[in-house]
């Protein structure tokens, strides 16, 4: 099956919505950069819950770690960062285009007809030049070579470099794991396709660590319960499935790998969201090589020492986000009206906000009934009220901002102290007592329902 391409209404949506801005725009923007406005945020932060919950909360054999985004030099030299983390890279002498060597036919001459790098007959390129994608910067006031240190490309180094001091803190045993959530930097060569790739992003990485000899048992556990992980954000089954790493595709560190991708339709097609490697021991013996310490699990217990090998699942929300938008995205016909809908159809739980408060007029004791009613909601979840223009066009608003239920004052209401709860998904509505209106919604967010069944909510 194959997908509509509907990143650049997206892009446009986004804008208009508040989901993503472009980074710097005012001063022309900064290329594949961006930032993430009012509902963009809730969004994010609503999706890295669900993730430190599953990950860390809901567990007792993983511990969450916050390390820094600074690290001591050695660390990248050790991972093979410095010597490895390259993309081979070409220039056009005529065009000035800059495109990864390995990636020339996905990529896109900048000169019109669109064409492949190289297909046009003045087209330059250059001998492939390795590039590291590193961002080098330097600590302290002198830029001499001793002070150069990097951004981290990952956030797994530093769950690995804590590996004995969370061990040793939280006493746990083998098999155990280390989450992290935070931000990482990569000089992308090609980034692009909306927040798909960029050069600041963040990521949601686990280390599990395991005793030699059960990693694959492990590794098969975790890719399993990743693709439940997603499965459960409501992504359409159809659009998510798994790539094998072959042979010549294994990254240096990886016994065997397997990325979650997908589908966000058009030229983009399917991509990774999330990668699971069986790491070995790899990571933990470079460190220990390097910084001399000594790294190895203490199995008291059975009397063993070993180096554990690492199980990791490495998800970038951005990119999930990415995949979120692209999934809720719908355009609907609307009986009697000529203009249709667009619907941003996120799981209920996920939405950024949860209710739309909106009384019909202005007057009568409408404002003041739906600001009590706001309030209430508020101490739940985040609400958004709205007295402003026709009923009609602030449900509009809120389809395209995902809110999957709005609440109208109407004059009954102020009579009969009741509201109507209307539903995203079908438009239906019901009506409720206005003190019952939070506990309804809250019920229909705690059952977890999926984007699908949400389209048909039944009556409380
Ligand atoms: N520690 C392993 C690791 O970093 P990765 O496959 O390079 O593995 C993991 O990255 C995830 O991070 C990817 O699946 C993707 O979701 C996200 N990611 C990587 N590079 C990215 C970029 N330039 N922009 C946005 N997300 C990125």
């Amino acid at each position: 099956m194959s997908f509509p391409d509907v990143m650049e209404k997206l892009v446009s949506l986004s804008k208009r919505r508040g989901f993503v801005f472009q980074s710097s725009e005012i001063y022309g923007g900064l290329g594949s950069v961006w930032d993430y406005g009012p509902l963009g945020i809730e969004l994010k932060r609503n999706l890295q819950e669900r993730w430190w919950h599953a990950m860390v909360r809901s567990r007792d054999d993983i511990e969450g770690l916050d390390s820094a985004i600074l690290m001591h030099p050695r660390v990248w030299e050790a991972s093979g960062h410095v010597g490895g983390f390259v993309d081979p890279l070409v220039d056009c002498k005529f065009c000035q285009g800059r495109f990864r060597a390995d990636k020339l036919q996905d990529a896109h001459c900048p000169r019109k007809p669109s064409k492949k790098p190289g297909e046009h007959s003045e087209c330059q390129l250059t001998e492939p030049r390795q590039f590291n994608l590193m961002f080098k910067t330097h600590m302290g006031p002198v830029e001499d070579t001793s002070a150069a240190i990097y951004l981290r490309p990952e956030t797994a180094q530093g769950s690995y470099v804590n590996f004995l001091n969370v061990q040793q803190a939280s006493r746990q045993k083998v098999p155990f794991g280390i989450a992290q959530i935070g931000k990482a930097f990569r000089n992308e060569i090609t980034p692009g396709n909306f927040i798909f790739r960029t050069r600041e992003f963040e990521q949601m990485e686990l280390q599990f660590f395991v005793e030699p000899g059960t990693d694959m048992e492990w590794f098969e556990t975790w890719k399993a319960a990743r693709m439940a992980w997603h499965r459960g954000l409501g992504l359409d089954e159809a659009r998510l499935q798994f790539h094998e790493h072959g042979e010549g595709e294994l990254a240096h560190y990886a016994r065997a790998a397997f990325d979650i991708e997908f589908d966000f339709g058009g030229s983009l097609g399917s991509q990774e969201i999330e990668g699971i490697h069986n790491r070995g021991d790899f990571d933990l013996g470079k460190h220990q090589e390097f910084s001399g310490k000594r790294l190895e699990y203490v199995d008291q217990a059975n009397n063993k020492r070993y180096l554990p090998f690492v199980i990791e699942t490495a998800c970038g929300p951005n990119r999930t986000l990415l995949a979120l938008l692209v999934n809720a995205y719908r355009e609907e016909p609307v009986a009697g009206e000529e203009e249709g809908r667009v619907v941003m159809g996120f799981h209920p739980a996920l939405a950024p906000v949860k209710a739309g408060v909106f009384p019909l007029t202005k007057k009568d004791g409408q404002p003041e009934m739906a600001h009590a009613v706001a309030d209430d909601l508020r101490k739940r979840f985040p609400v958004f009220y709205d007295e402003a223009g026709a009923i009609g066009r602030r449900y509009r608003r809120q389809d395209e901002a995902g809110t999957p239920f709005c609440i109208t004052i109407d004059p009954e209401s102020t009579k009969n102290n009741d509201v109507t709860i209307r539903f995203r998904d079908d438009m239906g509505q019901i009506r409720v007592g206005a003190s019952q209106a939070a506990g309804v919604i809250a019920r229909y967010l705690a059952t977890d329902i999926s984007v699908a069944d949400s389209r048909r909510v039944p009556a409380p």
